[in-house]
């Protein structure tokens, strides 16, 4: 049986810090609020002229590098984003021609904080029928472009950044992606969205200035969801592949909020060391975070070939998703 392995990993984060100080001096909100509420000290913000496809390019690129493959080989680029460098055409087509990788095909997914988590089920299930060899999964984001920095409520959780990985098929069929969960309602729309600028508010000076454009979110609304959903889509992945929370070496969740991420995990049942956490770093990045935390977790040596990893994505849409990987 063919399976899809990650051979890769690489991160970019930019090297601009917004700490929970320098957001006091924004909004009416104070360092220990933030901590409290959110586990967050600190997140990067894009420097001036960097954009998504800048970061998801260099995170690819030190994927390639680790996995020690050039970029022509790469038969597909798959990048979730909900803040591309354009509403279209799609970033991942912007990092395909920076990298040069002309053999590939590249499209962009959107399911907000579960797009690393779509993107990686799309890539693996390519693979996995047979139809190409090699694939770059990013999830990348410049989510300080889309928030309300005059709106508390949201803009002390966000931060830019990017991951990536490659994945290429193996016949070892014990190893590699062993089961992808995705799951969608779109009925929780107006608990977290962007409304402008589509087709349905389209741009116009009034929509910046009354701030109508910018990212939206009811946040106790969101927490609740994020938990159970979180929850079930963990034990879904656990159950299809007969294991249980003792099997799992390290579980890496989106990075929302530190007490989503520990109330989901204590609902699974992990001991704190089997739970991979960085959000005081770098705030929520949406699909970056998972990528993100791989990446750095596999360069400490935290990530050991047979370990069980298991990424769990919940996001706008609501979208949200798992994936079980035999590292
Ligand atoms: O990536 C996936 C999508 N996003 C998420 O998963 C985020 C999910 N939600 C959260 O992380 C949390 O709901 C928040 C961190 C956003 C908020 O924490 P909370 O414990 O749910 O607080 P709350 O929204 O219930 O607000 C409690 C109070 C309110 O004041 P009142 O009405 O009780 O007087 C807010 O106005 O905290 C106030 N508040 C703030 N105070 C200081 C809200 N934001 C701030 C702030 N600083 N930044």
């Amino acid at each position: 049986m063919i399976r899809a392995r990650i051979t890769g990993t690489g991160s970019y984060m930019p090297e601009n810090i917004r700490t929970n100080f320098d957001i006091e001096k924004m909004v009416d909100t104070t360092n220990d609020w933030i901590v409290a509420r959110t586990g967050i000290n600190e997140r990067r913000i894009a420097a001036e002229g960097e954009y998504t496809s800048d970061m998801a390019t260099r995170a690819a690129e030190r994927a390639l590098e680790m996995a020690g493959i050039s970029a022509s080989e790469i038969d597909l680029i798959v990048l979730g984003t909900i803040t591309g460098d354009y509403p279209w055409p799609a970033t991942a087509c912007i990092v395909q021609n920076n990298l040069a990788a002309n053999n590939a095909h590249a499209y962009d997914i959107s399911a907000a904080c579960s797009g690393f988590v779509y993107a990686l089920g799309c890539a693996s299930d390519f693979l996995q029928a047979g139809r190409g060899k090699k694939a770059l999964v990013i999830g990348a984001e410049t989510l300080s472009r889309i928030v309300d920095w005059t709106d508390r409520n949201t803009c002390v959780l966000f931060g830019d950044g990017a991951g990536a990985v490659v994945l290429e098929t193996t016949e070892e069929s014990d190893f590699g992606i062993l089961s992808s969960h995705m799951h969608s309602d779109g009925s929780y729309l107006d608990l977290l969205y962007q409304p402008g600028f589509g087709t349905r508010m389209t741009p116009s000076a009034e929509n910046i200035d009354n701030r109508s454009a910018y990212l939206k979110m009811q946040g106790n609304e969101v927490f609740k969801v994020a938990v159970r959903s979180l929850t079930d889509v963990s034990l879904e992945a656990l159950e299809a592949n007969g294991m249980s929370a003792s099997d799992v070496s390290l579980f890496i969740p989106h990075q929302a909020n530190k007490r989503i991420l520990e109330a989901t995990a204590k609902r699974i049942k992990l001991d704190d060391d089997q739970v991979y956490i960085n959000v005081h770093k770098y705030g929520n990045t949406s699909g970056a975070t998972i990528p993100v935390a791989m990446d750095e977790a596999n360069r400490a040596g935290m990530l050991k070939s047979g370990d069980i990893v298991l990424l769990s994505a919940f996001g706008g849409g609501f979208t949200w998703g798992s994936t079980l990987i035999r590292w």
